[in-house]
């Protein structure tokens, strides 16, 4: 059975705030998106499974706990999910980072997928797909299809801000997928955006509009 969490910690709660508000520059912006998702990913890697090794500390010999199992494969959805791979990156370096590029088109809010690089190993890993935004969940049902047809058997998915339509897309299309948010909003508006949201993550993150 998956999991949804959506994270309510005060210091999530409060770098969301930051985020929303349309005064929030590029700059402040960019290090928000990273810095939430270092905390998301803490959460999401409660699970990783450990092995007891020993360490010997100037001290003594520990018997301790280090990571085991399967390695770990980041996938941010292009252009939006890019913000959160260094934020991951700092609590798991050795993860190997594959691209998934879909855009929206903007009149059907139909997900277009432009290119896909993972990988080889990406059965082996456990895979962490990345986009801040989970609106209609068009992007990233269709991402997730697109890395299971590619083999990966494990995957979870980090975002930062999801509306209910596409929280329950995404719970439908693959519920074998553990979902981590940091906020679930209202609604959708006509043009497909979260309401309130934070307006369109990618140009906020890049500066182009
Ligand atoms: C945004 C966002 C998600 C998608 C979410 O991407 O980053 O990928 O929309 O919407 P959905 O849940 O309705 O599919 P966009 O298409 O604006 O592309 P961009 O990241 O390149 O700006
Ligand atoms: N994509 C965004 O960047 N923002 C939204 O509100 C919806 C989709």
């Amino acid at each position: 059975m998956s999991k949804t969490m959506i994270m309510d910690h005060p210091l999530v709660q409060h770098k969301v705030s930051l985020l929303r508000n349309k005064n929030t520059g590029t700059k402040e912006f960019k290090e928000l998106v990273c810095e939430l998702a270092t905390l998301l990913c803490y959460e999401a890697t409660r699970d990783l499974p450990t092995e007891e090794v020993e360490i010997e500390t100037p001290i003594a010999v520990a018997k301790t706990r280090m990571l085991s199992g399967r390695k770990l494969a980041l996938v941010p959805i292009l252009r939006a999910g890019l913000g959160m791979v260094d934020g991951m990156l700092a609590l798991i370096p050795a993860a190997k980072v594959g691209h998934i590029g879909m855009y929206r088109n903007e009149e059907t809010l139909e997900p277009v997928e432009y290119y896909c690089k993972l990988p080889d190993d990406i059965a082996e890993r456990e895979v962490i797909v990345l986009d801040p935004m989970l609106a209609t969940g068009g992007s990233a049902v269709d991402a997730i299809t697109q890395i299971k047809k590619r083999g990966a058997k494990s995957i979870k998915f980090i975002g930062i801000i999801a509306a209910p339509e596409g929280m329950q897309r995404l719970q439908e299309a693959h519920p074998d997928v553990d979902i981590y948010v940091a906020a679930m909003d209202e609604k959708l508006n006509e043009n497909g955006y979260i309401v309130p949201g934070l307006g369109d993550a990618g140009d906020r993150i890049f500066g182009t509009k």
